[in-house]
């Protein structure tokens, strides 16, 4: 067993002490959203609002949402109230301001501080990120622009505003993103960037092999695996492409999404892509057979009895990856349905690769579908290791500090 190492506790959003900032802009409704996001993620949420963000929506809706009392007056008579912006500042691990009105952003662009927000601003030493949101003009304006340029060079992470019709009537850039989309931005904020510079490679979900017009022969994955495996190697500051059969996720943000349907499909794309790679993770489910041939008509019942379909085996991915690859890492899955070790095993040998992660893919505890998942680890070198069963964001993390300690 190798020793434990320090990446183990790749500290994510759980428990993470954050402070969503809200100003007053219509987009404050969805701050609400927010809150519940980052609250589901584990997170322990403070808010702080402006005096115009309480005219859209009410201090007590983040109250009961973040389960703390809502910070927007620094003189609100509570016997805290005078030293709570000082003492959240202290506290804070992440903040967040969403939505940041064209006002908010100057303010902090001057370095104001005629409010509990702003005064809190002045007093965080932790990362801040901004969402502006307002009218495109106001946007666009020159002012904002600036004051936005300043924050960049400032060291404020500005997340860019979507694109389209805004509630002001107006179409254009000004819309604040998606409260899904920024929690995942404030998740990414919080992880240590120890990937940054490494181009990462990954590979997920089943593949889709047609028999005809209307069928396919297909597998049960699910590219959740695949899918933590980018986004975490993407929180880890790692420049990522996610080659993926069909799937039912989110594409990861901030992630090359390279969509594939067939093995032949997602090898070509692979070998295509490995060369600029330093690390290769083969997630992916891959067929192994395709119909010799497709029809070209949907296939009628009531033929000969018994539909024989001739099936010829495609091409292994990782094994010609292992043959071509130089200084890359290499990592394969292997799905087993028995004899783990085993099989497992004989793939690291068989496909060159530097890792094998071994999971079952059957019975009640298989990995396909599943939220959680429990590995074992292969090296090279003989070496195995034990994972406890895990969400698979976690998992991701633990994995990917495995391949760096390959490096
Ligand atoms: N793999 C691949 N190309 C294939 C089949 C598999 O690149 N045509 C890769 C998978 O992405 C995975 C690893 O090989 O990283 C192991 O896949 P798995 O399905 O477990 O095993 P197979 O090699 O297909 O062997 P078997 O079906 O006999 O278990």
């Amino acid at each position: 067993m190798p020793k434990k190492m320090k990446q183990d506790q790749v500290k994510t959003i759980e428990g993470r002490n954050i402070v969503v900032g809200v100003s007053g802009g219509i987009a404050a409704y969805k701050s609400a959203e927010l809150v519940r996001a980052l609250v589901k993620k584990g997170a322990d949420v403070r808010v702080m609002m402006t005096e115009n963000a309480c005219h859209f929506v009410g201090p007590l809706t983040f109250e009961a949402l973040s389960g703390h009392p809502v910070c927007f007056d620094l003189f609100d008579g509570a016997e805290d109230a005078a030293i709570r912006h000082i003492e959240w500042a202290g506290q804070a691990e992440a903040v967040v301001i969403a939505p940041a009105t064209a006002n908010i952003i100057g303010k902090m662009a001057a370095g104001m501080a005629d409010d509990a927000l702003t005064t809190f601003l002045l007093a965080v030493t932790a990362p801040v990120m901004v969402c502006p949101a307002m009218n495109t003009h106001m946007y666009k304006n020159r002012a904002v622009q600036r004051n936005l340029a300043l924050l960049r060079k400032d060291g404020y992470v500005v997340l860019e505003p979507g694109t389209g019709e805004l509630a002001c009537g107006t179409t254009g850039p000004g819309r604040m993103p998606e409260p899904d989309i920024i929690a995942d931005r404030v998740c990414r904020l919080l992880v240590e960037k120890d990937m940054t510079g490494k181009k990462v490679l990954v590979t997920a979900g089943p593949t889709r092999e047609s028999i005809d017009p209307v069928r396919y022969i297909s597998n049960h994955s699910s590219g959740r695996m695949g899918y933590a495996m980018a986004r975490a190697a993407e929180y880890r500051g790692a420049e990522v492409t996610l080659v993926t059969g069909p799937v039912n996720l989110a594409p990861p943000v901030a992630v090359d999404v390279v969509p594939v349907q067939t093995a032949e499909e997602m090898a070509e794309e692979t070998l295509a892509r490995m060369g600029d790679s330093h690390i290769i993770i083969k997630v992916a489910a891959v067929g192994d057979y395709r119909a010799e041939k497709v029809a070209s008509q949907k296939i009628k019942k009531g033929g000969k009895p018994g539909l024989v379909l001739n099936l010829k085996e495609n091409q292994d991915i990782l094994k010609e990856v292992g043959k071509k690859k130089k200084k890359q890492v290499l990592v394969g899955f292997a799905a087993e349905t028995q004899a783990l070790v085993k099989n497992a095993k004989k793939k690291l040998a068989e496909k060159n690769a530097d890792m094998i992660v071994a999971n079952m893919v059957a019975g009640k505890d298989s990995a396909f579908g599943s939220e959680t998942n429990e590995v074992c680890l292969l090296y090279k070198d003989g070496r195995q290791e034990r994972l406890p069963r895990q969400d698979k964001e976690k998992l991701a993390h633990v994995i990917l500090s495995r391949i760096l300690d390959l490096i």
